[in-house]
């Protein structure tokens, strides 16, 4: 262009546009995990079982769900996932499948598979830009009602389009949402379906699962637990999760008519000596009506909270799993020799956000990557509130943790070779997740230390099952060395020394068993000082 030649402001601003949060996801569809044919498939899949389960929870249902993938063109699937949960009120069906960032989870401060509010709708939006039809939705209410309709999402609104709606008188509750896709994979491996749906399994011993391939075989997880998960409770937000932000915009919709009480009505752990103590901090009376409240003073508010120390925040948000539940489920689908679980008491990262860690090592038997114990490799079984993570392996603080644990301590040479499965589960009403795809946990300090304890924990109990094993087998070949070699001793000393054979072979066999026994008092000698010495460690980094 010409030196002089410039473009006027009017001309560029013509093009200045508003757009939806369904256009911007239309363009990053990789922030969702719509990244290659393979993942998309997989995050699909783990969209509408979240969302089910998820929903079955909150009605107090245990879960019976039903995944079917049927392939009917070169690269198109059609996928159906059906519940029986509550169901959705007919208002709401178009809503929670046809516009992006609506939903019953964002605002409960509860710990629930979702967040967003962008899975599902998501999946409607990925099925109509592959393939221009619309998701099919039925779903029944326990007011005996069903409806069914076709959802689209107007991409440029962001609002639910819907067609074909009918509603009629009906046994049916739950949802059954069915939907075409190209731009998708099936695949058996690692990365698939099937796998997502094993280790969902493992972490919902409450979930029933049945999977029906595009080959039309069938795969059930049964459940192995009837107990179903604690309710979560929404819970106040902890005062030291709280930002300056956070204030203004609070103090702009609440109902209260002074600070103190807006800090007192929506906190947690706040009561008047705790007003107190930021009062002595601030320049500003608490007595202010929250519609006078400047960024200064919120930012001041914010300051003096992180220097009082406060009670920790309230745990009962966090449900986790339970060891023992843990411990079934992976003995019935994983399927190991042993396994060894550990968890720890709940803990807050950034100051206010309460989590828990719980881990099992699964060793021997089905444990492990690969066909066999020989073949086999470790696996890392991720997940955060039960739900499996596939993808972003490398970027997670979940796989840096088991990756820091020196595990040769543990008996555990070799990790990469070793028929080892290490299962963690992170619970908390905010998972610190490093992008929109939840598929990685970010690298929070308190969070990588609570995985290391809980590690190190299971770790000792794995290491006396390990060297127990290792002690069995060295004691073994040692007794096949000597019980070979036996009988030409004895019959040496028979023909030299004229010894009595019977006599001579007995006291050979007594012989073998008494240096056997003295070998394993001297091994369990040593694993005791081993484990005392481990014992420390894990106090020292505590
Ligand atoms: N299977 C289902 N049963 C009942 N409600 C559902 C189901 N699937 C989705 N919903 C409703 O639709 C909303 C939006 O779902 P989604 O877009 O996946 O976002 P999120 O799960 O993060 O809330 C949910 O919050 C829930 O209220
Ligand atoms: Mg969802």
């Amino acid at each position: 262009m010409a030196e002089g030649q410039q473009i006027s402001t009017d001309s560029i601003f013509k093009e200045f546009k508003e757009y939806s949060a369904a256009e911007f996801f239309k363009k990053n569809r990789q922030m969702l995990g719509f990244t290659g044919p393979i993942r998309s498939m997989t995050t699909i899949i783990h969209e509408y079982v979240t969302n089910s389960i998820d929903a079955c929870e909150s009605g107090g249902i245990l879960p019976d769900i039903i995944v079917k993938i049927d392939k009917y063109g070169p690269d198109a699937y059609e996928i159906m996932v059906q519940d029986n949960g509550p169901g959705m009120p007919e208002k709401i069906v178009g809503k929670a499948l046809g516009q992006l960032l609506a939903g019953t989870k964002f605002h409960g401060n509860k710990q629930s598979r979702g967040q967003q509010g962008i899975g599902a709708s998501y999946c409607t939006v990925y099925s109509q830009i592959t393939t221009g039809k619309p998701t099919h939705v039925i779903t029944g209410t326990d007011e005996g009602l069903i409806t069914e309709m076709d959802v689209s999402v107007d991409v440029k609104k962001n609002a639910p389009k819907i067609e074909n709606k009918k509603t009629y008188k009906g046994e049916f509750r739950g949802t059954k949402v069915t939907t075409k896709f190209k731009e998708v994979q099936y695949t058996k491996g690692a990365n698939g379906p099937l796998e997502y749906l094993r280790r969902t399994a493992i972490a919902n011993p409450h979930c029933e699962i049945k999977f029906y391939d595009p080959e039309g075989a069938r795969v059930t997880f049964p459940r192995t637990s009837r107990l179903l998960p604690k309710l979560p409770k929404g819970v106040l937000p902890h005062p030291k999760g709280t930002t300056t932000d956070d204030l203004v915009s609070m103090a702009r919709t609440t109902p209260a008519r002074k600070v103190s009480s807006m800090l007192k009505m929506h906190f947690s752990r706040m009561g008047d000596t705790k007003l107190k103590e930021i009062q002595q901090q601030i320049p500003f009376d608490l007595e202010i009506s929250p519609k006078n409240l400047t960024w200064k003073e919120a930012e001041d508010i914010v300051k003096a909270v992180k220097e009082i120390k406060f009670m920790a925040p309230e745990m009962d948000a966090v449900i986790p799993i339970g060891r023992e539940h843990i411990e079934k489920s992976v003995l019935k689908i994983v399927n190991p020799e042993v396994v060894y679980t550990s968890d720890r008491p709940p803990k807050a990262y950034r100051g206010g956000v309460p989590f828990i860690i719980e881990v099992a090592l699964a060793y021997g038997g089905g444990a492990g990557k690969g066909e066999s114990e020989e073949t086999s490799s470790v696996e890392i079984l991720r997940f955060a509130n039960r739900v499996p993570l596939l993808f972003d392996t490398g970027g997670c603080a979940l796989t840096k943790a088991v990756n820091s644990i020196d595990w040769k301590r543990y008996g555990l040479k070799g990790l990469e070779k070793l028929p080892l499965t290490v299962f963690v589960n992170i619970s908390s009403v905010y998972v610190p997740y490093t992008g929109a795809g939840k598929q990685a946990v970010s690298d929070e300090e308190e969070i990588f230390n609570e995985i290391r304890f809980a590690l190190m924990d299971a770790g000792r109990k794995i290491d006396r099952y390990v060297r127990g094993k290792a002690r069995e087998a060295i004691k073994a070949e040692k007794k096949r060395t000597l019980e070979r070699y036996m009988p030409e001793v004895v019959n040496v000393l028979v023909n030299v020394a004229k010894a009595n054979k019977k006599e001579m072979t007995q006291n050979l066999e007594e012989m073998i068993i008494e240096t056997l026994k003295m070998d394993e008092s001297d091994e369990a000698e040593e694993t005791d000082e081993i484990a005392d010495d481990m014992d420390g460690e894990i106090n020292a980094e505590e």
